[in-house]
């Protein structure tokens, strides 16, 4: 049975994921950290970057390139940074401003990462379940 997963977009599909699955533990990952995560949404498999900023604030967006499609990590979890530490697509190059997750330069720029809603119960974060 499906799950509903909230994006920040407003749009909302549905997961085969438990609400016990958990993406990754807090601890575990360091502050202005990105990390690659695959989940089922939709009954789909997907690829999730997930992102603790530097004040410790998860985010999540679907490892899904804008301008092409294509994912972003050159290898499953292998970010590239610029030296201002925005994200850059591996194929083309699109930077993304981090932690907001849209494009600043590159050819998809003005265009925005897809966000994916996450909630935090002390260690724990997890897909965001709620409607
Ligand atoms: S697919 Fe990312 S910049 Fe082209």
């Amino acid at each position: 049975m499906g799950r509903s997963i909230g994006r920040t977009n407003g749009a909302v599909v549905s997961s085969s994921l438990n609400a016990d699955d958990i993406l990754a533990k807090l601890s575990a990952l360091p502050l202005d950290s990105l990390h690659e995560r695959e989940v089922m949404l939709d009954g789909e498999p997907e690829s999730l970057i997930l992102y603790r900023d530097a004040a410790g604030q998860m985010r999540a967006w679907l490892n899904v390139c804008p301008h092409a499609g294509r994912r972003l990590d050159w290898s499953p979890g292998q970010f590239l940074r610029s030296k201002q530490g925005e994200l850059v697509c591996a194929v083309h190059g699109a930077t993304f401003a981090l932690p907001e997750g849209n494009c600043v330069a590159g050819p998809c720029r003005g265009d925005c990462l897809r966000a994916v809603a996450l909630q935090v119960e002390g260690d724990v974060v997890r897909l965001n379940t709620a409607d």
